[in-house]
This record gives structure tokens, C-alpha cells and sequence, in this order.
């Protein structure tokens, strides 16, 4: 026998996966392979793979005639942009990539290589979820997944993309990782799917609405990112890596290039409006403050009254959290407060500065966000932003009231340094509202109660619309006009390059969940 022939002969079988037919499925939905993607993901050529010959010890249900040399994932390393990266990529054409024990130790050791060389993990997933006649052993495997992908968060980045089914207690993995991104048609994720739904709930209701790309990016927040097709995905994620540091003792990298076009400094003289109770778009002022082109917003269609995102100024990164007055007038509420604090939280982990534009009216009131709790989320941000030890720089642009004033990244709370524009307005409350109260009784026995109202109303904005009450008490730091808020917040990180702060020492902190 010719041994390297064999060689090779075995490695062209492994990497038929499941075999033409299945394959040619797999591509009719739409759908790339296992190995496909690993190649669209990363550097040309960079890929290795570890594992390829593992196959599972199964014998039950005739599984040992079903041998497929790589048991249904493929595993390796290869680089991004020249970087290191860890990846698994299941493969659905092996008994729809569901996941075995030999299947789960693979991930295993390309989790724990990860976490030990400190590089990114990503997770291509694809999976029927535990495989049936393995039983309780996959369902182990699962668990030993979770367990790593507890033990890496924070230590580094980690990604899933999802590009298939992810169900039952599959989805977990993913949740418990950094970002995810979906598939649009092709990729659901759910609990239980649509037919335990109907007779536990009676509610009728198709996979894609119920878990679909859509369904997890605008109603429950558990898809970051929706892409078009899996090439886009995939370029999405070599993108997404580049705001990313490799783990969380070293720095994202920093391009030395980078754009800035000058015309942006006088488009920002302009995008408030006149009036103050009219919306603007956030992302002008933040599109006016960052180098071209640079940002790259997490959760588009989740809480769109707050706005997050990783951008560069002067190359490098930072993480974006803005009031979005354009959606609801920028008030906090329970999914937004989520949405900001999950993201503060990934910058610090892995030392991304932040910056943090203020236009936010106060909470939202109403029984709704009471009874589900917006007390406990609304801390999540709170204590996300206090607990950040990372430079921190807030510009207020407009309103800043109430308890959603210190909340946004305040001073108070550990902020490094808060500018405010003219057209700022630090108070407790509006002008209207505090003139209703601190002026009841003179309102109620004025002839003209209207008039009265007026005249309180627009004495509390003269003394608190404005950001000078603040400015003298030292609680912003500075008044800046709009068009030097980028050469302010450029000289403010460099000042803050080497701010070295550590937390009080303690297990972990026990965040309001
Ligand atoms: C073993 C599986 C499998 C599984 C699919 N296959 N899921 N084999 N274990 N979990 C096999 C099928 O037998 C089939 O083999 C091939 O994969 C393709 O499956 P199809 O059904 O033909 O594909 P499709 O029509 O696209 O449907 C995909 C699917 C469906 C919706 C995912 O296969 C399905 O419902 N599978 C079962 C899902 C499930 O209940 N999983 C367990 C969930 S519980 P052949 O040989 O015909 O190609 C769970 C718990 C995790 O995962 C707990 C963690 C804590």
C-alpha cells in the first residue's frame, strides 16, 4: 500500500463530509459547507485543521456503520488580517452537524487552545443540536461547551455565527458568547421550536418568526448582527475582529491610516435643531466626531433609542454608546439600558476606551417598564459604566436629565472627563415639569395660571437649560462648541493613554441581572 496515497485518500474523504448529495442540498438552500465558510473566514491558505481523523464511539442505533471521519465539525486555527484566530465550523451534511461527545471534545480543544494562546474563538454553527442516539453524552458534551465559554468571557473575544439550525439548549453557547451573527432565511434560533410552541402556547407560528435573524435583531436582542447570505456573514466577522484586541491584556490594533474629512467639522455646526424638542440623528454627530467611515454599529434594530457601535478615531478603536433622539426621544428604557450595558461591558473586558454622547430626557415611565423591572435594568447600565475602568469621555449634547444624567457615563460615576455643548440642559428635570412642582401654590393663585406657568417655566430653563451650572461646579469639565469636540476627545484619549485604574480586589461583582 502506497501510505502517503492513503494519506491522501483519507483526507479527500473527510472532506466530503456527509457526501455529494448532502452537499448539493446544502448549497440548493442557499447554505455553504462546513469547510466553505472556514475558507471564506479566513487569511488564503491559513487554515489548519486539528482533529480532521476523529471520528465518534457510538454503536447504538447503527451508528457504527455511520462513520464519518471528522464527526460533523471541522476544527483548526488560521489567521484574520494575519491574526490569530481559533474556529469551529459544524458541518450539517454529517448527520446534520449534530453534536456528538467526539464532536464536542473537538470544539473543546480548540476552546481551550484559545483560551490558553489567548487569540479570538468563532464558532460557525450549524447543528441539528444533541445528537439523538448518542443521548446523554452529547448533551454532556454541551455542558463542557458552556462551561469553556463561561470560563474564556472576558478573557477573549469570542463570536458565534449563526448559519443554520441552533435549538433547545444549543443556544446557549452562542448566548453565552460576546457577539452573534444570523443568517437572514437560513439560520433560526430558538428554545423550543414552532411545534412545541403550538401545543404548549396555542400561538401559530413559522421557525423564521419565531427564531429567524429578524425576529432575534428586532424583538429580543440575541442577534447583534443580520446578514444577507453566509459569504456577507463571514466578511462581517473579518471585519467586526479588526475593533478587536487578540484578548484582554493587550490593545486592539491600530491601523496608522486613516481619514478624517474636514468638511465634517462645519456639518456638525448644524445638526441640532433649532427647536429642542425636535429629534436628530445621533449618528450625524457621531459620523462628524470619528474617522471616516469608521463606525460599525452593534444591535442596528434592537432598542433604537440607544445607539452602540465601535468606531476609530485617529486609527483606534473605541465603543460608541449614544442617546438616539430620534427613537423615542432618546429616553432610557428597559432593552436599551440591556443593550448598553452588555456593550459597555465587552469594551472594558477587553480595554476598548469609551466614548459616550448625552441627549436623553431621563426613564421611560409607565407601569410596563415598572412592573418588568426597569429599576434592576436600568442599574445594569448604571453599574456597567461605573464599574469600567477604561478611559472614559462623555460629550453632552443636549438634555441630560434626572437619573439618566449619571447614569450616562456622569463624572461621578468614574467618567474621565465630560464635555458639554452650548446647547446642553442639566437638570434635574424639564423646565416644565420642575415648574409644575417647585411653583404649584404661586401657578394655582396666579389670575393667569397659564401665564404663571410660562414665566416659571422659562426662569427654571434660564438657570438650568444650559450647561454652565454644571460647568461651575466642576461637573463638566469643560464647554466646547461641536466642531472642536473632535480635536477634545482626540487630546482627551491621548491624555488618558496610560490611565492604569483597578477595581477593589473581590471575587466578581454581583451586577443587578
Ligand atoms: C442525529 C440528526 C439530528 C440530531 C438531524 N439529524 N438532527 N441526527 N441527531 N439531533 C440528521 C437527520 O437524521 C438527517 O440524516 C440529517 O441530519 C438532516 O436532517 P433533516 O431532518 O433531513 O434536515 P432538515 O429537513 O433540514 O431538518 C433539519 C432539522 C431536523 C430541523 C434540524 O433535522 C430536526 O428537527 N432535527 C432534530 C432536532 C432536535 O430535536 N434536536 C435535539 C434538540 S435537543 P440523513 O441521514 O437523513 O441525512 C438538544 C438539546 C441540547 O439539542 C441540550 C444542550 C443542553
Amino acid at each position: 500500500m502506497d501510505r502517503n496515497q492513503d494519506l491522501k485518500d483519507r483526507r479527500e474523504a473527510s472532506k466530503l463530509g456527509g457526501g455529494e448529495a448532502r452537499i448539493d442540498r446544502q448549497h440548493a438552500q442557499g447554505k455553504l459547507t462546513a469547510r466553505e465558510r472556514v475558507t471564506a473566514l479566513l487569511d488564503e491558505g491559513s487554515f489548519n485543521e486539528i482533529g480532521q481523523f476523529v471520528e465518534h464511539r457510538s454503536t447504538s442505533f447503527g451508528l457504527d456503520k455511520n462513520k464519518i471521519p471528522g464527526d460533523g465539525v471541522v476544527t483548526g486555527f488560521g489567521t484574520i488580517h494575519g491574526r490569530l484566530i481559533y474556529v469551529f465550523s459544524q458541518d450539517f451534511t454529517v448527520l446534520g452537524g449534530s453534536l456528538s461527545e467526539t464532536h464536542a471534545e473537538k470544539i473543546c480543544r480548540v476552546m481551550d487552545l484559545a483560551m490558553q494562546n489567548g487569540a479570538p474563538l468563532i464558532g460557525l454553527n450549524d447543528s441539528g443540536g444533541a445528537r439523538i442516539q448518542e443521548g446523554v453524552v452529547s448533551l454532556a458534551g454541551y455542558a463542557d461547551i458552556f462551561y469553556r465559554n463561561t470560563r474564556a468571557s472576558g478573557v477573549i473575544p469570542q463570536i458565534s455565527v449563526i448559519m443554520g439550525p441552533c435549538a433547545g439548549g444549543a443556544v446557549y453557547s452562542p448566548a453565552l458568547t460576546d457577539f452573534t451573527v444570523m443568517v437572514e432565511d437560513t439560520s433560526y434560533m430558538f428554545v423550543t421550536g414552532p411545534n412545541v410552541v403550538k401545543t404548549v402556547t396555542h400561538e401559530e407560528v413559522t421557525s423564521e418568526d419565531l427564531g429567524g435573524a429578524k425576529a432575534h435583531a428586532e424583538k429580543s436582542g440575541v442577534n447583534h448582527f443580520t446578514a444577507g447570505n453566509d459569504i456577507e456573514a463571514l466578511q462581517q466577522v473579518r471585519d467586526l475582529i479588526t475593533f478587536m484586541p487578540q484578548n484582554a491584556n493587550e490593545e486592539a490594533p491600530s491601523p496608522t491610516m486613516f481619514e478624517f474629512n474636514k468638511s465634517k467639522l462645519e456639518t456638525i455646526k448644524n445638526i441640532l435643531p433649532e427647536n429642542n424638542t425636535l429629534p436628530y440623528d445621533i449618528r450625524k454627530v457621531v459620523d462628524s466626531v470619528i474617522d471616516d467611515n469608521s463606525f460599525r454599529e452593534v444591535h442596528e434594530d434592537f432598542a433604537k433609542n440607544i445607539v452602540v457601535g465601535f468606531a476609530r478615531i485617529e486609527g483606534r478603536t473605541v465603543g460608541i454608546v449614544a442617546n438616539q433622539p430620534a427613537s423615542m426621544a432618546g429616553v432610557l428604557d428597559i432593552d436599551s439600558s440591556r443593550k448598553g450595558a452588555r456593550f459597555v461591558r465587552f469594551c472594558d473586558s477587553f480595554n476598548i476606551p469609551l466614548l459616550v454622547f448625552e441627549d436623553v430626557p431621563g426613564f421611560l415611565p409607565g407601569t410596563d417598564q415598572e412592573w418588568r423591572g426597569i429599576i434592576t435594568h436600568g442599574a445594569k447600565l448604571l453599574y456597567a459604566f461605573a464599574e469600567a475602568t477604561v478611559p472614559r469621555i462623555t460629550v453632552i449634547t443636549r438634555k441630560a436629565y434626572g437619573g439618566a444624567f449619571d447614569v450616562m457615563n456622569s463624572k461621578s460615576i468614574g467618567a474621565d472627563l465630560n464635555f458639554a455643548w452650548p446647547t446642553a440642559e442639566i437638570a434635574v428635570m424639564g423646565a416644565k415639569g420642575a415648574a409644575e412642582i417647585i411653583f404649584k401654590r404661586e401657578i394655582a393663585a396666579a389670575e393667569n395660571s397659564e401665564e404663571k406657568w410660562l414665566e416659571k417655566e422659562a426662569e427654571y430653563a434660564e438657570m438650568f437649560a444650559n450647561p454652565y451650572r454644571a460647568a461651575e461646579r466642576g461637573i463638566v469639565d469643560d464647554v466646547i462648541l461641536p466642531e472642536e469636540t473632535r480635536a477634545k476627545v482626540i487630546a482627551g484619549f491621548k491624555m488618558l493613554e496610560n490611565k492604569a485604574e483597578t477595581l477593589p480586589k473581590k471575587k466578581h461583582g454581583n451586577i443587578p441581572l
